[in-house]
């Protein structure tokens, strides 16, 4: 593996020379935003007041969006919002005296990942006003892409239905209209009108003891940048977990999330004392249905979370602990453009790392950091040179496509160089002191790598260049002195993985009851290709895997079923493309029954049965796999 990477890192850097060159020529700049139309040089947006009905029986939002705005340039007489989607109606500018235009506005060409950029123009009246309101009445459409309306046959309760929302990373712009991206932080209100008998919650002031009136109103006094604006709609009711967090769910699942997520408070406690103090006042955490296409999502006081950590045992909490870790990566210091998303997730993912060896033990959390090095690993043998590396250039595809692991596992593994050479102690008071400078700020990799140069290279004792860090952000594979990550107990389900394929341990010898779910996935991963279906047979008959009730070993084991065609387990391997929605949990199963060379049209068939109940993203990303297949392109 070794030699492969360092061929890989020879090929690439004849590569990034190249690239080098194009940068210059066609001025790539990475400080600005692709993925957005609005001109934010000329106009920033400071709040927004949101005023909107949700309409079940249309599947739309219907009502304004009131953006106070601020202009920058005093020349520029055109404000160009992103919008996708958006049926727009009257658009006014409201001026300090009060005072109320009407102003004309169009659209620009659409564009099929970024939408359709809104261009309002001042009018006449407004030419010097260097403040404003801008109000634009609108109604999205069923099809908005950040939008999952979901019959009531999708919710757990059946009765009645629920909408929520998934903004990250260019999404906001399909049911607001505004300055779609992170470098712009605003901070909203928003009233929202429901059926009476729901329950409306935001990335904002959730108060749990609101009643249910179909008339809510909230507040997010925090700026926070436009992928963090969410909203969810449905039966949904509260309990506390602690004193500053609680959990929202239909009443089906509360009793169960009470249940798996009791650390959180603890969690959130412990993050105060490494990372700083929390910001945002409240943590709650609202548990989804099956569709919700990620593990969490971390929107600002309300952590979206999917009902597959409902294991029972608390065993997948690492996905609270990251998402609650967002509050200081992610929400706090946010990163400037997607290009530099490893600032969010590579970061987050290391905090998660922390936090999860403070409430648990070391032992869980290296389990942890070995199966993602083995993502990372694999991940590197398939991702082109030019994306591997930290801070690529970005500046075409989607936004959401580049999720991969290099941002979470190579940005994660990075950090984690930089503690083991500068001592804990000295790299925490670095986090720690990062976070209070940058707070509420959107930065780059470069204002990233120029604070640590400051505040770590340049320490006396440093054994770390600028050079090794600039390799880690802009080269690809991994640096030759990266961390290996290594865990006695998976070394152990390796161990006994090919000493049973081998028949020189019985089967009842694996001590499956005393492992963590991460050393069965350890397990399952380390079987031998070559491993006949009798003896996966035997496995399952002897140790449950297609029964589990952990999402992860599932997902490990069916991608194992599909890879080696062990039809026996077929069935259940439907079950589970049907029981979940989280893109991590099906996506990598189906691909690998339509690239083991006789299950293409099977993945399909279960697909066309299954698709209705995956979020439209999800749904996409499979339909474009799947598809791809066909075509043979
Ligand atoms: N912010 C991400 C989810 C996301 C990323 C949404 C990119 C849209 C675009 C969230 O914090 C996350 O990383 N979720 C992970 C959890 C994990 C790595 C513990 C997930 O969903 O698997
Ligand atoms: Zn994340």
């Amino acid at each position: 593996m070794r030699e492969k990477l360092s061929l890989t890192i020879l090929v690439a850097m004849f590569l990034c020379a190249c690239s080098e060159k194009a940068r210059h020529a066609d001025a790539y700049d990475p400080a600005h935003d692709y993925f957005s139309f609005a001109n934010t040089e000329q106009f920033v947006t400071q709040h927004i007041a949101l005023d909107l009905v949700v309409d079940f029986d249309t599947r739309e939002l219907r009502g304004s969006a009131t953006l106070a705005m601020q202009r920058l340039d005093s020349a520029a007489m055109d404000i160009v919002l992103d919008t996708r989607d958006l049926d727009i109606g009257d658009v006014r500018i409201s001026l300090a005296d009060g005072e109320s235009v009407a102003a004309e506005y169009r659209f620009g060409e659409s564009d099929k990942i970024k939408g359709t950029p809104l261009i309002v123009s001042l009018p006449e009246t407004a030419a010097a006003a260097m403040e404003f309101g801008l109000r634009v009445e609108y109604t999205t459409s069923p099809e908005s892409t950040a939008l999952q309306w979901l019959p009531p046959k999708l919710t757990a309760g059946g009765k009645h239905p629920m909408m929520f929302s998934q903004s990250q990373a260019i999404h906001a712009r399909s049911w607001v209209p505004l300055q779609d991206t992170p470098s712009v932080r605003i901070t909203y209100e928003a009233k929202i009108r429901t059926p009476p008998e729901l329950l409306a919650v935001m990335s904002a002031n959730n108060d749990p003891l609101t009643p249910r009136s179909g008339d809510y109103d909230f507040e997010m006094p925090q700026p926070i940048p436009s992928y963090l604006l969410a909203i969810a709609v449905g039966n949904i009711y509260f309990a506390p977990l602690g004193e500053q967090t609680g959990v929202y769910a239909e009443p089906e699942l509360l009793d169960a999330s009470v249940f798996e997520f009791a650390d959180t408070q603890e969690m959130l406690d412990q993050a105060e004392i490494l990372f700083g103090p929390y910001e945002w006042g409240r943590y709650d955490l609202l548990v989804l249905p099956p569709s919700f296409p990620y593990g969490g999502m971390e929107n600002p006081r309300l952590s979206f979370i999917t009902p597959s950590l409902l294991a029972g045992d608390r065993s997948l909490v690492s996905v609270i602990a990251h998402e609650l870790a967002h509050s200081w990566s992610g929400n706090l210091v946010t990163n400037a453009t997607w290009r530099d998303g490893w600032l969010n997730e590579g970061m987050t993912s290391y905090l998660e790392s922390r936090l999860m060896e403070v409430i648990y033990d070391k032992a869980r959390v290296d389990e942890e950091r070995v199966l993602t090095y083995q993502e990372l690993l694999l991940d590197l043998e398939t991702v082109p040179l030019a994306m591997q590396a930290l801070a690529p250039r970005l500046d075409v595809g989607d936004a959401d496509d580049f999720q991969g692991t290099i941002h979470y596992s190579k940005g994660q593994l990075f950090l984690q160089y930089l503690e083991n050479s500068f001592g804990r102690s000295a790299f925490d008071r670095f986090l720690f002191s990062y976070f209070d400078t940058f707070a509420f700020q959107t930065i780059t990799t470069e204002r990233f790598l120029d604070y640590l140069d400051e505040g770590l290279l340049q320490a006396e004792s440093s054994t770390v260049s600028r050079a090794d860090v600039e390799e880690w952000l802009y080269q690809p594979g991994l640096p030759d002195d990266a961390p290996v990550p290594a865990s006695a107990t998976l070394d152990e389900a390796k161990a006994l993985a090919t000493a049973w394929a081998a028949g020189n341990v019985d089967i009842t010898e694996i001590p499956l009851a005393r492992w963590s779910p991460q050393a069965t996935v350890h397990f399952i991963n380390s079987l031998p290709a070559d491993l006949p279906n009798d003896r996966l047979a035997e496995l399952d008959a002897g140790l449950g895997f297609s029964d589990t009730r952990n999402a992860e070993i599932g997902r490990t084991w069916f991608i194992q079923v599909a890879k080696r065609r062990f039809t026996p387990a077929y069935e259940k391997l439907e079950r589970h493309l049907n029981r979940f929605g989280r893109s991590r949990l099906i996506y990598p199963v189906y691909l690998a029954l339509a690239e083991n060379g006789a299950d293409l049209e099977l993945a399909r068939a279960i697909f066309a049965k299954a698709r209705a109940a995956y979020h439209p993203l999800t749904d996409a990303r499979i339909a474009r796999a799947l598809e791809t297949e066909s075509t043979g392109s």
